[in-house]
């Protein structure tokens, strides 16, 4: 049992134990982050695992897709997130063009998230295409999360970020790219944005870990992008994810609070100035 608030008393968690949960029923939860502040509180909750998303593209520089964001910058959010919480089993996300190219691209920038950044493991989006590069990485002793389904970084392809998997061939090559990436070795696997039924039969048909995104509750597991978990951008609510906080707006009426406390005089107070 894990107790929140308790980083101490937290059992290590790691690719091998995450791997142990297949076809036991205990379902885990991933979060996104990308600091240090909130990696601790995620640690500090208790949370099994924590992603630095490229999805930080988004939600952390205002792009409005994962496609610009650089190896140097994942390294560098990779750091300030395995420092504070340095118990996490901590992925770092391969950004686009990272690996495409090569699998020697691959096996160097899986390399620099892990020997600059600290992470436990990477993930890497596809399928077919991905196998031999997991395959590689993991001989090389390199934990390999998979990314398949609605993968943001073939958004060009899929016309936007649009559910996959609802026509008959896009099913089959789901599933083909989920049993790819099991076979070549991945001990876990996102699957994201694809038909319950398909996100079920994934799990059924796979040996990795799969971990679901809007691809409904029958995933071994769940992520979700903190800011959406977490309500930091109000004025976004996508399907798949629940908001457990509303944090942007309690932090838009604290800035207001602020700014009308230093326009009135009201702040700082006696108690918040020196003798
Ligand atoms: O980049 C990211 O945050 C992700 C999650 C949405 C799974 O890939």
């Amino acid at each position: 049992m894990i107790e929140a608030s308790a980083p101490g008393k937290r059992p290590a968690v790691s690719a091998v134990t995450l791997a142990a949960r297949k076809g036991t029923g205990e379902r885990t939860a991933l979060v996104t982050a990308y600091d240090a502040a909130y990696a601790r509180l995620a640690e500090e909750a208790g949370v099994d695992a924590i992603l630095v998303g490229d999805s930080l593209g988004m939600v952390v520089q205002g792009q409005s897709s994962t496609l610009p964001v650089t190896l140097d910058e994942m390294v560098y959010h990779t750091r300030m997130v395995t420092r504070g919480a340095p118990r996490s089993h901590v992925v770092a996300d391969m950004p686009f063009l990272s690996y495409q190219a090569s699998v020697e691209d691959g096996m160097r920038a899986a390399g620099r998230l892990l020997k600059e950044g600290g992470a436990a493991a990477v993930k890497v989006e596809g399928g077919t295409t991905v196998a031999p590069l997991i395959a590689r990485l993991v001989a090389a002793g390199i934990p390999v999360m998979g990314h398949v389904g609605m993968t943001p970084q073939s958004m060009h392809l899929f016309g936007g970020f649009k559910v996959q998997g609802r026509t008959a061939p896009q099913r089959a090559h789901v599933l083909e790219d989920a049993r790819a990436v099991s076979a070549a070795g991945a001990y876990a696997t996102v699957i994201e944005s694809v038909p319950r039924d398909l996100g079920a039969e994934i799990t059924r048909a796979v040996t990795a870990l799969t971990i679901g995104i809007g691809a409904g509750p029958d995933c071994d597991g769940q992520v979700l992008v903190m800011h959406d978990l977490l309500g930091l951008d109000p004025s976004w609510k996508p399907r798949f994810a629940r908001r457990y906080a509303e944090l942007g707006t309690a932090a838009r009426d604290a800035f207001a609070a602020f700014t009308a406390d230093v326009k009135s005089g009201a702040f700082p107070a006696d108690r918040e100035s020196f003798e």
